[in-house]
């Protein structure tokens, strides 16, 4: 059964399978009009609000998906994927998995390629099994390990870090990245992002480095300004590009 997204008039979103009835705040629609409808067509709930019905997107199920430990922001995501450069084909590696919500976005632009995930902890791992499966992804693979022990692949484009301890896989990294690739880390704190960086710098290997903290701000243009509530401070992000090993 194909997922679909409901959007209703206040633009609250719904991801359906559609093999059963859903009920949502204004109403209930039934699983056999569900099955029928396709992308385009508007849906009636049973007290006659209107459901937009669409296929969903990767950044739909990225919403959706179940969370575990605290999942990436999508801006966040963005900017990596963008600053790196990586595109379809890309060889990346993604640490730690937790919900699996960076590595859908990551997967999704990798394909077929695919995205090797190490994670250390089986509950969080099937949190993410269970989010590509229902998103459709096929083209990650999920590594129970310790990436700060050691990188098993090689020849990578970038390696985007989510752990703790970010400076433990500086030595990993210099071993599995080609020359021209990125680690990244996503730190909330900037003590983290600190001691990352200054891993980098004594390490044997030559990197060009750059910390950036990406803010989102949205614009209400029914009346031309800002929100008043914006989402603030997720986490600093260090782009470190692998340019030579050795002195
Ligand atoms: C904040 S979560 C990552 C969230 C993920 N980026 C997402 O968007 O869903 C951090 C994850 O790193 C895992 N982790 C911590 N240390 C690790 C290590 N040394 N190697 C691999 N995974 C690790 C934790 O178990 C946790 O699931």
């Amino acid at each position: 059964m194909n997922m679909r997204l409901l959007i209703d008039e206040k633009e609250r979103k719904y991801l359906v399978k559609g093999d059963c009835d859903v009920h949502i705040n204004y109403g209930v629609v039934s699983g056999e009009e569900l099955q029928k409808t396709t992308p385009g067509e508007v849906l009636r709930t049973h007290i006659g609000n209107k459901l937009n019905v669409i296929e969903p997107g990767i950044i739909d199920f990225m919403e959706k998906a179940k969370r575990g430990p605290q999942t990436m922001a999508m801006k966040d995501s963005a900017i990596i994927a963008g600053f790196t450069g990586i595109k379809s084909g890309s060889r990346v590696v993604d640490a730690g998995a937790g919900s699996g919500v960076n590595a859908m976005f990551l997967a999704n632009i990798v394909a077929p390629e695919k995205l090797i995930c190490y994670e250390i902890r089986e509950d969080f791992a099937e949190i993410a099994r269970k989010n590509f499966e229902k998103a459709g992804i096929e083209n990650v693979a999920i590594k129970l390990k310790n990436i700060y022990e050691g990188i098993d692949e090689k020849n990578i484009d970038l390696i985007s870090l989510d752990v703790p301890e970010p400076w433990e896989a500086v030595s990993p990294a210099i071993e599995s990245l080609k020359i021209g690739g990125y680690v990244t880390s996503y730190s909330p704190s900037i003590e983290q992002s600190k001691k990352f960086y200054d891993k980098l710098i004594q390490s044997d290997a030559r990197f060009t480095i750059e910390t950036v903290e990406c803010l989102v701000r949205n614009w209400d243009l029914k009346v031309v300004r800002p929100f008043s509530r914006m989402l603030g401070h997720t986490g600093f992000i260090t782009f470190a590009r692998l340019i030579g090993r050795g002195t």
